[in-house]
């Protein structure tokens, strides 16, 4: 047989990745379009706020937060559509802290997913109004859509993951340590915790809020979950500080070398490079090893470990 018609089949692990590959992408999709059907319009007043809220939301960003809630219920056999308004939730959130963290009283950066800051594109009073409506429109679609589970005491449950998540025990406690930061020199244990806060306390969320929509889910199993977002949360922002000192601008599609520049403690000007690339592996291998009890259970935990995955072998 001539050697141009031969057919390679490809390993099972490789077709694995290009289905999880077209998971991603179909979870990427519908999340930008459920995150425009609930931002307000632009030519309903004030538009200028409406445009910046959408140039804020739209159009860029990995979505890594709706997809961990979108995989979770795929574990789970919660239905996507079921899901939308806590995916949703999660990333106006996410969007809101970027816009702030963005602001010249914060990180001071210019470019955010490939594109001018918020508060560069418009100016910084917007920037801060866009974080102001985004986060109580993320609470909004947790009491109002109308796909999520019906019981009040599940919407609740939401709120109150995703309200712990976002502030001064979560991300904006988070963002205080890391401020606070600036020029000190902090143990290892005080970068984990800051990371923790700031970043891993909504990645959690996202796993919990999934968890939170699928019904009486045994207390193990909660464990397990429990213990995989939280690794997962840790390396994710672990990841961030590595794509800051090693990452490419053109690829990140934000400033690197940001986190020297402002000299802020981070995981690698702390422990080095090299020990965190091993940190993240071994929180990536715990979050592994915390799916099995979900296999065990007949679950299917395949798309939390192609996230895990992802998230530890990103280049942005
Ligand atoms: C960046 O988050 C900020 C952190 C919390 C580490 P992402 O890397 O998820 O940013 P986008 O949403 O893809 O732009
Ligand atoms: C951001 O951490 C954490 C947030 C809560 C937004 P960073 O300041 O490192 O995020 P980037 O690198 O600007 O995206
Ligand atoms: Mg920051
Ligand atoms: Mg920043
Ligand atoms: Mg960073």
């Amino acid at each position: 047989m001539p050697l141009h018609t031969t057919v390679i089949e490809p390993s099972p692990a490789t077709a694995r990745q290009a289905d999880f590959a077209a998971r991603l992408e179909g979870w990427q999709a519908r999340i930008e379009r459920e995150l425009s059907a609930r931002l307000p319009a632009i030519d309903i007043q004030p538009s200028r706020l409406h445009e910046a809220i959408r140039y804020s939301v739209l159009g860029g960003g990995k979505r890594v937060r709706p997809a961990l809630v979108y995989a979770t219920g795929a574990a789970l056999g919660v239905p996507e559509s079921m899901l939308d308004g806590a995916a949703c939730a999660v990333e106006l959130i996410h969007a809101y802290s970027l816009v702030h963290d963005d602001l010249p009283a914060m990180d001071n950066d210019d470019l955010r997913r490939g594109r001018p800051t918020c508060h560069k594109a418009f100016d910084e009073a917007t920037a801060i109004l866009v974080g102001d409506s985004l986060q109580v429109l993320a609470f909004e679609l947790l009491a109002n859509d109308p796909a999520l589970p019906p019981e009040p005491q599940v919407r609740l449950q939401l709120v109150q993951l995703l309200a712990i998540a976002s502030g001064t025990s979560g991300m904006a406690g988070g963002q205080a340590l890391d401020l606070a930061a600036i020029g000190r020199r902090l143990s290892l244990a005080d970068v984990e915790e800051m990371h923790i806060r700031k970043t891993g306390a909504l990645i959690h969320a996202c796993v919990m809020m999934a968890a939170a929509c699928a019904p009486q889910l045994p207390d193990h199993l909660l464990r397990a979950l429990d213990e995989y977002a939280r690794a997962t949360g840790l390396a994710f922002q672990i990841q961030d500080d590595l794509l800051d000192v090693e990452g490419d601008v053109a690829v990140i599609g934000k400033a690197t070398g940001a986190d020297r520049a402002l000299d802020k403690p981070t995981y690698p000007s702390v422990a080095g490079v090299e020990a965190s690339r091993r940190r993240m592996q071994e929180l990536h291998t715990r979050a592994l090893a915390a799916l099995d009890a979900l296999d065990a259970a007949g679950l299917q935990a395949a798309p939390l470990a192609a996230m895990s995955n992802w998230l530890v072998l990103r280049k942005y």
